[in-house]
C-alpha cells in the first residue's frame, strides 16, 4: 500500500520510515527509528528527487507508482549518493528504463563505484549554478562538498521556493504520519535528535555546512520549504533551524551550562561528579548534565558536547591512562571537530593518579581553541571530607566562567 504526504500542490513525499534498523551507520543508535525522506514532482514532466535505503526501496516503489500512476518516470535527480539515499537506485532505473538520471560528476562516479548502472541511461552531468526546467518548475543546483559526502549537491526549486537540502537540515526520528516540522513540537521532541544527528554525521564539517550556509543566506526570502533526507520538511519558523545549524557549525555553544562526563569503575569517581554537580546547582548554576561514558554512547555525548559551553571530565586512570571509554569520547570529540569549549578536569588514581595530566595535554595539544580551567579536583581512590574546600574552588571556578560569559 503506498504511503505518501502531499508537500505542495504537485510536489510529494514518497519516502518511508525504518523502525528496524537499530545503528545508524551501524554506529549510531536510533532508538525512535529514521525516516528515508523522497520527493516526487508532477510537473510537465515527473521528477523524483533521491531515492532511498534499499530496505525500504518496496516502499518508495509504491509511492512513486501510485502517484505516476501509468505515467512514465522522466528524471532522477540525486542529491547524495550515500546508500542510505542511493540503495535504490539501479531499481528505480531498471523500472523505469527510460528514465533520465541528474546529478553530479562524483556522484556518478560514486554510482558507478557502488555497481549501480546508470550508464545504459541519458545521464546529465550538472555543476554549480547550473538550471534545469521541468515544465513550470525551474530548479538550481547548489554544489554541498562534504555536506556530507563531496558529491553532494542541493537543489532549488526557483518556482515554489523549495530547497531539496539532501543531508543537511536532517534529523534522526521517524516521521511516523507526520511530515512538517510544524505538525510536531520539535524544540521539545526533536532537537535532540536533530543535533545528535548534525553533530555526528556533518559535525567534522562545520565550515563545509558554513559555506551552504551563506549561499542560502543570499536567497533567504525565497525558501519557503526546507526539503531534507532525513526528518521532517520545514515550511514554518525556517530561523529557529538555519540558526541552530549555524551554531552547531561554527562550533559555538547553543547553552551556557555544563556537561559533566564521568568515568567511573567502582563509583567514586561518579560520587565527586555528582557532589560537583550539586555544588554548581547550590551556586545557581542549574543547567548541568550528567553523564556516565560507560553507559552512555559517545554520539549522545557528542550531541551534549555541542550543546553546552562547559565540560567537565572525570576519570579514573586505567592501565597509567585515561580510562579507555573517556579517551574515545576525547579522539571523538577531536575527529567531529569541536571547538571553544572551557574545559575542568577530575582526576582519580589509586597510587599513579595520571589522567588530569593526559587529559588537559590532549585537549591544547589535539583540539582547537580548547581552555582548561586551572582548578582540577584530584582525588586518590575516593572523595574525601578534606577535599571539600577543592571541590568548592572547582566550582566556584566553573560558575565564574559561565558567568563572565555573558
Ligand atoms: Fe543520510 Fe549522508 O546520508
Amino acid at each position: 500500500m503506498y504511503c505518501v504526504r502531499t508537500v505542495t500542490n504537485d510536489l510529494y513525499w514518497v519516502g518511508a520510515n525504518d523502525h528496524r534498523l537499530t545503528l545508524f551507520e551501524n554506529i549510531h543508535p536510533i532508538p525512535k527509528g529514521v525516516s528515508y525522506n523522497a520527493y516526487l514532482l508532477l510537473d510537465e514532466k515527473s521528477v523524483l528527487f533521491d531515492t532511498v535505503d534499499w530496505s525500504a526501496c518496496r516502499q518508495l516503489l509504491e509511492n512513486v507508482e501510485h502517484l505516476l500512476d501509468g505515467r512514465e518516470l522522466d528524471y532522477l535527480v540525486i542529491n547524495h549518493m550515500e546508500p542510505d539515499h542511493g540503495a535504490s537506485i539501479e531499481e528505480i532505473l531498471l523500472r523505469w528504463p527510460n528514465v533520465k538520471v541528474i546529478s553530479t560528476e562524483k556522484a556518478f562516479l560514486l554510482m558507478h563505484q557502488f555497481g549501480f548502472h546508470a550508464d545504459s541511461h541519458e545521464c546529465i552531468q550538472v555543476k554549480e549554478g547550473d538550471t534545469f526546467c521541468f515544465g513550470s518548475h525551474t530548479v538550481t543546483f547548489v554544489a554541498a562538498p562534504m555536506v556530507h559526502w563531496p558529491e553532494a549537491m542541493v537543489t532549488f526549486d526557483t518556482t515554489n521556493g523549495v530547497l531539496f537540502s539532501a543531508d543537511a537540515f536532517g534529523s534522526f526520528i521517524a516521521l511516523d504520519g507526520k511530515l512538517f516540522a510544524d505538525e510536531v513540537n520539535f524544540d521539545r521532541d526533536w532537537i535532540d535528535e536533530a543535533r545528535r544527528y548534525l553533530t555526528n554525521i556533518v559535525g567534522k564539517y562545520g565550515p563545509h555546512v558554513q559555506l551552504l550556509l551563506k549561499q542560502a543566506g543570499g536567497i533567504l526570502d525565497q525558501i519557503k520549504f526546507i526539503c531534507p533526507l532525513h526528518g521532517p520538511v520545514w515550511r514554518q519558523d525556517l530561523g529557529y533551524f538555519i540558526d541552530k545549524y549555524d551554531k552547531w557549525s561554527r562550533y559555538e555553544p547553543e547553552e551556557k551550562g555544563v556537561l559533566i562526563a564521568y568515568a567511573s569503575m567502582y563509583g567514586n569517581t561518579e560520587a565527586a561528579a555528582q557532589a560537583l554537580a550539586s555544588r554548581l546547582c547550590e551556586k545557581g548554576i542549574t543547567n548541568v548534565a550528567v553523564y556516565d561514558v560507560s553507559n552512555t554512547h559517545v554520539s549522545y555525548l557528542i550531541a551534549e558536547s555541542f550543546k553546552y559551553s562547559h565540560i567537565v571530565l572525570a576519570s579514573v586512570t586505567y592501565n597509567l591512562g585515561v580510562y579507555p571509554v573517556m579517551k574515545s569520547f576525547l579522539e571523538d570529540m577531536k575527529a567531529l571537530n569541536l571547538q571553544n569549549r572551557t574545559f575542568a578536569l577530575i582526576e582519580n588514581g589509586s597510587w599513579a593518579c595520571k589522567s588530569g595530566d593526559l587529559m588537559e595535554k590532549f585537549i591544547n595539544e589535539e583540539m582547537k581553541n580548547m581552555t582548561v580551567l586551572n582548578e582540577r579536583l584530584s582525588l586518590a581512590s575516593s572523595l574525601q571530607g578534606d577535599k571539600a574546600a577543592e571541590l568548592d574552588a572547582l566550582a566556584s571556578t566553573l560558575a565564574d566562567s559561565l558567568n563572565g560569559q555573558e
